[in-house]
């Protein structure tokens, strides 16, 4: 796991370097990001040798590598200790005034705070209700352990033990790890998937739309494989007509409706993505203007006339863009819906269409009016681009027979080894 430990200034940072040793000889990736006033309790010296990485506290250093947003985004779990009133203080107003606090904001990731103070200071309504606001907002903050303080006073304020620091710690691992049937590394553990599903809906008034009959259930499929593979995964998730899955820390859904707001979403989102998906229907037109009101029956019976507007090409786009500035999803993965005609059999527009979308792979489902919309059973080929077709050491296209989520498992295995 990349965890990054935050370290606060109090005195009891001398005990978090053996929290760093421990969870070093487990074999994480450490990034220790100490305070200004941490430093004056433990030098970055020590941090950088036991972490084996190098230390920062300021946001103006490594600026070139976006060190304030990019550590936080990367990280698996975030940790601080000893949190001090002040960096609880901080981290609750949404500070961004030095590394730790940016990254606190930059994260998606688990937060941990381990708080350390005199007993006063922790008592004090102000600490309290931070505590409470950061609970609040999902953040897990420890209880200090009850025992002797800096000087001679004791009471609740003081550091918990390393080892319980590591045990609490433990409970935001992945919660398969302990498993042995899961003992295989896991093909997407430690990477970012972007997945989209569903259908948009294009709006026609303030009451009215346009839709299509994307379940969302394929989507879906993909990202509970993703999750179970080990990815971090943020759904962009449009009209679906089935229950969508919980949050979790594994995933973080997003709710768009038209295809404008998908484009938007999926741009975010792929900035430090490993992986695209594109499995949502999107709308390739929408109504070249939307009515402010209403639209009414006309008195004299004329049938009304929706003119149609292009909608931009969001996987086509991102391609382009990816290849453009050699940045964003390493694998990027387009859906087809096919139907195939007399003239054209349904392998060839896939490959004609992969070829035109520049992606990666692409799945192309057969449809017709009683497949695949809606239905548990399915039949995909992967088709893989000439250029990654070798590395992928299977024959394509692959076919797959069977459920949603078996066709899932298949693309996101295909995915995972062109990773
Ligand atoms: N897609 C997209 N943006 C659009 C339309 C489609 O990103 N405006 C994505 C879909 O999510 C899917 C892939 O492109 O991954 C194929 O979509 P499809 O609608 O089947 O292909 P089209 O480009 O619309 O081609 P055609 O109209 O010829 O079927």
């Amino acid at each position: 796991m990349r965890i990054v430990l935050g370290v606060s200034g109090g005195i009891a940072a001398y005990k978090v370097v053996h929290l760093l040793r421990l969870l070093r000889e487990e074999g994480h990736q450490v990034d220790v990001i100490p305070t200004e006033s941490a430093l004056r309790f433990v030098g970055s010296a020590t941090w950088e040798a036991i972490s084996g990485r190098p230390v920062t506290t300021g946001v103006f250093s490594h600026v070139d590598e976006v060190r304030h947003v990019r550590l936080g985004q990367q990280a698996d779990l975030v940790v601080v200790a000893p949190a001090t009133a002040d960096l609880l203080a901080r981290a609750r107003a949404g500070r961004a005034d030095d590394l730790l606090t940016s990254t606190l904001l930059a994260t998606e990731a688990p937060v941990v705070m381990v708080p350390a103070m005199h007993t006063e200071m922790w008592r004090h309504p102000a600490t309290a209700d931070n505590v409470s606001v950061l609970r609040s907002r999902g953040v897990d903050v420890m209880e200090p352990a009850d025992g002797r303080l800096t000087g001679s006073d004791s009471g609740p304020g003081r550091l918990p033990e390393p080892m319980d620091i590591r045990d609490r710690l433990s409970g935001h691992f992945d919660p398969g790890a302990d498993d042995v049937e899961c003992e295989e590394p896991q093909p997407l553990s430690g990477r970012r998937v972007v997945i989209t599903a569903g259908g948009t809906r294009e709006a026609l008034d303030p009451v009215r739309y346009l839709g299509n009959r994307s379940s969302g259930r394929q989507g879906l499929a993909l990202a509970e494989a993703a999750v179970a593979a080990g990815a971090r995964v943020h759904l962009i998730l449009g009209t679906v007509d089935v229950e969508p899955p919980a949050e979790t820390d594994g995933l973080r859904i997003e709710h768009i409706e038209s295809a404008a707001e998908l484009k938007t979403a999926v741009e975010a989102a792929v900035v430090d993505a490993d992986l695209l998906v594109m499995a949502a229907a999107v709308a390739d037109f929408r109504p070249a203007s939307i009515g402010e009101a209403k639209i009414k029956k006309t008195a004299d019976g004329t049938d009304p006339v929706i003119t149609l507007t292009r909608n931009p090409d969001i996987l086509a786009e991102v391609v382009a863009a990816r290849d453009r500035t050699g940045t964003g999803p390493t694998v990027i993965v387009g859906f087809a819906a096919e139907t195939g005609d007399a003239d054209h059999d349904p392998l060839d527009l896939a490959r004609e269409k992969l070829d035109r979308k520049g992606c990666e792979l692409l799945v192309l489902n057969r449809v017709g009016t009683d497949l695949v919309f809606g239905r548990d059973e399915t039949e995909i080929h992967i088709l893989a681009s000439p250029r990654v077709r070798e590395s992928l050491g299977t024959e394509t296209p692959q076919t797959v027979t069977g459920s949603k989520s078996e066709a899932a498992r298949a693309v996101v295995d295909a995915a995972a080894r062109l990773l």
